[in-house]
């Protein structure tokens, strides 16, 4: 599916259907709609005059064959209230509409976005569809494999000339943005046994290669003798070795300080001998999304040619129960020196977070940020409404809800306190890796701490909202991706620290 840009009169277009974006109200009002109206001999206007539709947020009409057009249909996409008007209102619009038959039965359509002339509104536009119209099919066989979708070419149209070169860039860098989030699902929703750590590291280097990024993995041996205690004890107990992946982009100033991003890479968490219930555990094949979203991120700071230098480390482990996986009781040697005695074998994230933070101070980070589907406690902090954010930087902390706002991927920050710095201290070892129920998610970032130098560094815990569970305009059910348009605005707005 191929997406494009016009300038052109709506009317005269020879497509299969027109999408118009369509402002909440009680009668008809908008000015581009009005026009619209008297094309077709007042359709507009006679929909909102018998209430069947008043572009509420979620609604959607159609005007069959209108008159004066030469397109098919028109579709009216609701956006809710004008006063609210944002780049994800229009984002969840062309959500909606991607999937709505008569989009998905055309094969070409437009979206008339005159009226909307903001490079962010462009932009969520296409974000909006492409990632509403996601489905998994490889993992089907037969009919179900098929994608019903006939739609083979969108443009998004403008009358202005002046509009056409903004709105080119916009459609380019949200359809690089999107296909970074969809790389995300698709690597998130991936069954394990097609995602062992060493297919995994296989997968990585194949894209490095592709966008030409510098790639170095180390295997189970390369990772002894960097002393990473942390992911050698959680990869014990699996027959498949564990992986270290590093990526880096470097396209800024020589000597710009490389900013360092750190996924958790567990391609499939049982718990270890600490051993999660049976109930969902299958979700679990879904604990390796914090490294997707870093790799994701690195590939597409790459194709929008930021000027910056980044790093990606991504340390990848399943944690299985056997006979050779590390025991509650064990003391594990940590790469920084420190020692860690296991409480719980399921708290497993920090543990190669903690070797991989540590691994950037030979980097010289000007900043590190890591992405870790970390604490099942984030639920009770914001539900699936956002990710708890922490860190030691308060400027850093602002970027990403600065962020944040622009993308609509929700961020909150949460501090981190002495009480909790204590929660996680071993009687016997320098820490313990679990530090019992109160406030799981931000003991869990009070250990991490432990193990990162002087520089700036903030912790995001995408714990759940790697997942939909109810289905939201441009987000199916199924792996969600979230967290790609964060990093990839943080890092759009980036100036040294
Ligand atoms: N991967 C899980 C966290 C998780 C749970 C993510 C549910 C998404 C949904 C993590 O490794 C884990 O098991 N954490 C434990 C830590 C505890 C033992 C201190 C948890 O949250 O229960
Ligand atoms: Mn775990
Ligand atoms: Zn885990």
């Amino acid at each position: 599916m191929k997406y494009s840009t016009l300038v052109a009169n709506p009317a005269t277009l020879t497509v299969d259907a027109i999408v118009y974006l369509t402002p909440q109200s009680e009668k008809l009002t908008d000015p581009a709609l009005k026009s619209v109206d008297k094309l077709t001999n007042g359709a507009i206007n006679g929909l909102f005059r018998s209430g069947e539709f008043g572009g509420k947020d979620g609604e959607i009409a159609v005007v069959v064959h209108p008159h004066g057009f030469r397109a098919g249909r028109l579709l009216l996409v609701g956006l809710g209230e004008k006063k609210k008007l944002s780049a994800d209102a229009i984002r969840k619009a062309l959500g909606h509409a991607s999937r709505h038959k008569t989009l998905s039965s055309s094969v070409k359509a437009a979206v008339i976005l005159d009226g909307y002339d903001n490079p962010a509104y462009y932009q969520a536009a296409v974000e909006g569809h492409a990632l509403g119209r996601y489905k998994l099919l490889d993992y089907k066989s037969g009919e179900a494999a098929k994608d019903t979708s006939k739609l083979s070419e969108l443009t998004f149209v403008v009358s202005r000339r002046a509009a056409l070169t903004r709105l080119t860039r916009a459609v380019e860098r949200g359809k690089i943005i999107a296909e970074g989030q969809l790389m995300v699902r698709r690597l998130s929703a991936t069954p394990p046994n097609d995602l062992t750590p060493t297919m995994y590291a296989e997968k990585i280097q194949k894209w490095a290669k592709e966008y030409k990024l510098s790639c170095q993995v180390l295997d189970e041996k390369g990772i002894a003798k960097e002393k990473m205690g942390g992911l050698l004890g959680v990869s014990k107990g699996s027959v498949e070795p564990p992986r270290f992946v590093m990526l880096r982009y470097q396209k800024g100033p020589a000597r710009q300080k490389p900013i360092v991003l750190v996924g958790k890479g567990v391609t499939f968490d049982a718990g270890g001998i600490s051993l999660k219930p049976a109930e969902n555990m299958h979700e679990m094949k879904q604990d390796m999304t914090g490294s997707a979203v870093v790799l994701a991120t690195i590939i597409t700071a790459a194709r929008l040619k930021l000027p910056l230098n980044i790093v990606a480390l991504m340390p990848i482990t399943e944690n299985l129960p056997s006979g050779t996986a590390t025991r509650p009781g064990d003391i594990l040697h940590m790469r920084n020196g420190k020692t860690v005695e296991v409480i719980n074998t399921d708290a497993e994230g920090r543990l190669i977070l903690a070797d991989a933070l540590d691994y950037a101070r030979g980097l010289d980070p000007q900043a590190v940020i890591d992405v870790a589907t970390l604490t099942g406690a984030a639920l009770f902090i914001l539900g699936y409404a956002g990710a708890p954010i922490l860190g030691n930087n308060d400027k850093l902390v602002k970027r990403a809800e600065s962020a944040s706002k622009t993308t609509a991927e929700r961020v909150w920050h949460m501090p981190i306190w002495d009480d909790h710095r204590e929660q996680m201290k071993s009687s016997i070892a320098d820490l313990v890796n679990s530090g019992g129920r109160p406030a799981g998610t931000i003991a869990a970032s009070a250990f991490l701490e432990n193990f990162i130098g002087d520089w700036p560094w903030l912790h995001i815990d995408i714990a759940w909202m790697d997942m939909e569970y109810a289905g939201k305009p441009y987000t199916p059910k199924g792996a969600s991706g979230f967290g790609v348009r964060l990093l990839t605005q943080m890092l759009t707005d980036w100036k040294n620290l």
